[in-house]
């Protein structure tokens, strides 16, 4: 008999030789019980040139929109509202009187009951000066003054139904302002997804396109994360989940794989992870080339994500992953 060699009795391929034996050793479940569509809610609807497939839908397409989401499975949906340049103002002041963003709230709701609605809490939409919070004079955001309008806002989506407030927009101190405010208005089961790590990213352009609300002046990195950064992160993680959080995510998702990896190894609170307006058109883009295979690189996309840590994701390609699966 010829001595075995050790290291030939290891075949790790034996694991990978047919489709029923990889099934059974896959580690990550991807479902669409863990994707969050986001939607963009306007008075007109509208294709978005930067992001191809995805549309501003007025009242009536959103709820079509939330017919055909219905049977899937999502998680839920994020609603964002565009707004007409000649309705924003330095104050925001359409923050607390945007009647359309809370009848899409009651549209969801009332058509697709257990879909979880998560609304956006931030002041940029409705900012002439497109910025998350309110700006002074000299040019700097306002922290402590954001927050009443932040935790107003919160109070109205929660009214008109929201299930899950996301604050947006970075200040300190907003998740616990806005989990006071529940609190204290009798809104203690509605949640707070907060974007705990959002990063000054240049992959959210095609957004602020959908949105018209790219910064007027100057740009967001001294509300926004440095990129460069991730023991931050950490910090943001402890200081969200301190001040009472549900989930906390990290934005962008794919190109942030190693902080949604640290904040769920801190096990604080579930993650949530945002694949950008960015990553979405940079895969929509290949693919319109014929570069990448549709639903392999999106799939591929997504369960890298979700390997990495994250229980819940935003992504535009929420409705097409789950129909591709269906
Ligand atoms: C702003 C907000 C942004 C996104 C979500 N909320 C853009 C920004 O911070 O400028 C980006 C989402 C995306 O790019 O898909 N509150």
């Amino acid at each position: 008999m010829q001595p075995i060699d050790a290291m030939k009795l290891i075949r790790p391929r034996r694991l990978r030789k047919n489709h029923a034996v990889r099934q059974s050793v896959q580690e990550t479940l991807l479902t669409a019980a863990h994707l969050v569509q986001p939607l963009f809610i306007s008075s007109t609807t509208e294709n978005i040139s930067s992001m191809p497939g995805q549309t501003r839908l007025n009242l009536t397409d959103l709820k079509k929109k939330i017919l055909s989401l219905k049977d899937l499975g999502l998680f839920g949906v994020a609603l964002f509202s565009h707004i007409h340049e000649k309705h924003k103002d330095a104050k925001a002041s359409m923050a607390l009187k945007d009647e359309l963003y809370f009848e899409a709230i009651h549209c969801v709701k009332d058509t697709a009951p257990e879909l979880q609605v998560i609304t956006d809490v931030a002041l940029d939409p409705y900012s002439s000066e497109g910025h998350d919070g309110l700006v002074s004079p000299t040019g700097e955001i306002l922290n402590d003054e954001t927050l009443e309008v932040l935790a107003q806002m919160a109070l109205l989506h929660a009214k008109h139904g929201a299930d899950f407030i996301a604050p947006s927009d970075m200040m300190d101190g907003r998740v616990f302002t806005i989990r006071q405010a529940l609190e204290m208005n009798a809104y203690k089961n509605t949640g707070i997804i907060s974007y705990t790590a959002k990063y000054a990213s240049n992959f959210y352009g095609p957004f602020r396109e959908a949105l018209d609300s790219a910064p007027k002046k100057g740009d967001k990195k001294s509300y926004q994360m440095d990129f460069a950064n991730s023991n931050e992160a950490l910090r943001e993680a402890l200081l969200d989940a301190d001040e009472g959080a549900d989930y906390l995510m990290v934005k962008p998702a794919g190109l942030y794989l190693d902080i949604i990896y640290r904040l769920n190894q801190m096990n604080l609170a579930p993650i949530a992870a945002y694949q950008v307006s960015g990553e979405y058109s940079c895969l929509m883009a290949a693919i319109h080339q014929g570069w990448l295979d549709q639903d392999k690189a999106i799939n591929e996309s997504l369960i890298a994500i979700r390997r990495a840590g994250a229980s819940l994701i935003f992504t535009y390609f929420a409705e097409q992953w789950a129909k591709s699966k269906s």
